[in-house]
């Protein structure tokens, strides 16, 4: 987590546009912030608790003038966000941000002791800086201290750093940890991502791992770890610096809700335009493991009920930072599918490397175009959903779920178990998906009805059978991590195993039965559950528009009815808007959920 700016300029506004930058990448952290910038008297450091605003408000007291910055932004790992232990951070001749974890900061902290370094921080980072500025002592050769340094430095790590005696050159390297550099007329970045950078150029280079960068305000030079010069292929961003403002909408969440319509239709649209999943042979594999964290395991969740239930193929669903436990279940034989919005996510990076150490084949369903998942799978299935900036994620979600749906579609296709019509029926269905989610996003006005419902409320139950019990723990985790409302997840007939005794006078319960076959069996839990005082929202299709929800319904959401390839996206998309409501009367910081963080890359 944490995202990190480097700046070099031939003006004199370093410190506006790292700032600038760094509001976009606050999306990765924000309990608190810092930027250090060279001057007429030095290296200014200044850091703030809190969000960029409260850095920004010290500045403003200050001269800023500037050609060189690197500012931070923190999502806390080692230490309390406070001031002390915000990034920049300097030691000797060396100030640095950094964004990952040193796994084994505490004995290189012994060994630095030993030398008679002193620590004012709690942080892994200061023993970092103090590291290189002891490499340093040893060669005076600037790129080769940052070279041997990382030689010692388990973990993971983007840096930006400056040397006091060269204070316009930014040196930066990573590993594991994203990093792109940015050229422009005036002056060249490293950023953790070109939403930072966005706004001044469009041309950039992805850092590979073991390659160490100096960046001048005019010259960027690649070395590989033997400090020879390499080449680095700039690219050019299609994406423009628009994607990344609210456009209108009061958080970036609601207009991410409102892009789904036609994130989702892409996805059926270049699926059956243009489908590019002839070099996977299903039949080539003995089981599928599918391995993700958090809300993308919940669209796992659904995939191996897709795959299962309609192509036939057994599928196991694995949370990643589990996955090394079961890792003798891993064979070549296996197909590994890896599922991540940002592609950065270290949990699932992990699991990736295992299983291609374990010769398996993977296949991953990633949104950031570049990032770290999409350049080491064996092949990359892009969402194209477009720059998802809230924390939580909704639009990376459900495009994540139309994957596997055009996946499992593409595996009962191969094994030939549609005939002409079923295709044509679904195909119909998935071309027209759009009017669908358009309807399912009109009704905001039972979303707000539901969350002035239960809004006031301590906790909530979600329960459904099959494919919708995997909704039901997204809807769950949605309202949990952006509402704090305390919420669990249960499959319908579970509930009267133990978790019915916290069932009392009022408390919500969200029950959704799309699925016609598990109808009659969810309408029977949903009763368990009011006849203990529940108060009941009922969730189902316009199949069931004419029953008589009134014996064990208080509220209902009725949304249209489609084929499972799609249905859940319509559910999803109608508990997201229940929980963003819910948040906005409960005045949470929608976007950026406290103690989260939108790119979690420590394991
Ligand atoms: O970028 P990823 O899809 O790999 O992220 C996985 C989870 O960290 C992410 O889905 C998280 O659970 C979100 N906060 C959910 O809204």
């Amino acid at each position: 987590m944490c995202g990190i700016i480097g700046y070099t300029t031939k003006k004199n506004n370093s410190v506006d546009v790292a700032i600038a930058g760094l509001k976009n990448l606050e999306y990765r952290g924000y309990d608190s912030s810092g930027i250090a910038f060279n001057s007429n008297e030095g290296l200014t450091i200044v850091k703030s608790a809190g969000k960029i605003s409260n850095l920004e408000e010290k500045l403003s007291k200050l001269s800023t003038a500037s050609n060189c910055a690197i500012a931070h932004t923190r999502w806390a790992t080692h230490g309390e966000p406070n001031e002390t232990n915000a990034h920049p951070h300097r030691v000797g001749k060396i100030t640095l941000v950094h964004n990952g974890i040193i796994e084994n900061y505490a004995s290189l902290k012994k060994e630095l002791q030993e030398k008679n370094y002193e620590f004012k921080t709690e942080t892994d980072t200061e023993v970092a800086t103090a590291y290189i500025d002891y490499c340093y002592s040893l060669t005076n050769n600037k790129l080769q201290a940052i070279v041997d340094a990382c030689k010692k430095f388990r973990g993971s790590y983007a840096f930006n750093i400056i040397y006091e005696d060269e204070p316009t050159t930014i040196y930066a390297t990573r590993k594991d940890s994203p990093l792109v550099v940015g050229y422009s007329d005036v002056g060249n970045f490293a950023a953790s991502d070109i939403s930072a950078i966005l706004n001044y150029t469009n041309r950039y280079s992805l850092i590979d791992e073991g390659e160490f960068i100096k960046i001048t305000n005019s010259v960027v030079t690649f070395y590989n770890k033997d400090l020879q010069e390499i080449s680095s292929e700039v690219k050019t961003a299609t994406w423009d610096a628009t994607q990344y403002q609210k456009n209108g909408f009061d958080h970036f969440m609601l207009k991410e809700i409102n892009e789904q319509p036609k994130v989702i239709q892409d996805i059926f649209n270049r699926y059956y335009t243009n489908c590019t999943y002839s070099d996977i042979d299903f039949s080539a594999f003995d089981k599928i493991h599918i391995v993700a964290c958090g809300s993308a395991m919940h669209a796992a969740l659904v995939g191996k009920y897709l795959l299962q239930t309609y192509a036939k193929i057994p599928a196991m669903v694995e949370i990643a930072s589990e996955y090394r436990y079961i890792e003798e279940l891993i064979t070549p034989k296996t197909l590994l599918i890896v599922v991540s919005q940002s592609g950065e996510t270290a949990d699932t990076i992990a699991a990736l490397r295992l299983a291609k150490e374990k010769g398996a084949y993977v296949i991953g369903i990633v949104n950031a175009v570049g990032s770290t998942i999409s350049r080491e799978v064996d092949k990359c299935i892009y969402t194209y959903a477009g720059p998802e900036i809230a924390v939580a994620t909704t639009k990376g979600y459900s495009s994540q779920v139309a994957v596997f749906s055009t996946l499992a579609l593409n595996a009962m296709e191969q094994k030939n178990l549609l005939t002409d019509e079923e295709t044509n029926n679904i195909k119909n269905e998935l071309l027209n998906i759009k009017d669908k989610i358009d309807y399912t996003l009109a009704q905001a006005n039972t979303y707000l009805d539901i969350a002035n419902d239960i809004y006031s409320h301590n906790d909530l139950f979600f329960i459904g059978r099959g494919i919708d019990s995997a909704v039901c723990m997204e809807g769950s985790l949605k309202l949990k991590e952006i509402s704090y409302m305390h919420s669990e997840s249960y499959s319908a007939g579970e509930l009267k195993h133990g978790t019915i005794s916290l069932i009392e006078e009022g408390t919500p319960v969200i029950a959704i039965a799309t699925d016609n076959s598990l109808f009659e069996k969810t309408v029977s839990n949903v009763k368990e559950t009011k006849a203990r005082g529940s108060y009941s929202i009922f969730v189902t299709t316009d199949e069931h528009k004419d029953y008589n929800f009134d014996e064990f319904a208080d509220k209902t959401i009725i949304l249209p009815k489609t084929n499972d390839f799609a249905q859940p996206i319509l559910t999803a998309i109608a508990l997201q808007s229940v929980a963003y409501e819910t948040a906005k009367l409960r005045n949470c910081d929608i976007d950026k959920p406290r103690n989260l963080a939108k790119s979690v890359t420590v394991e």
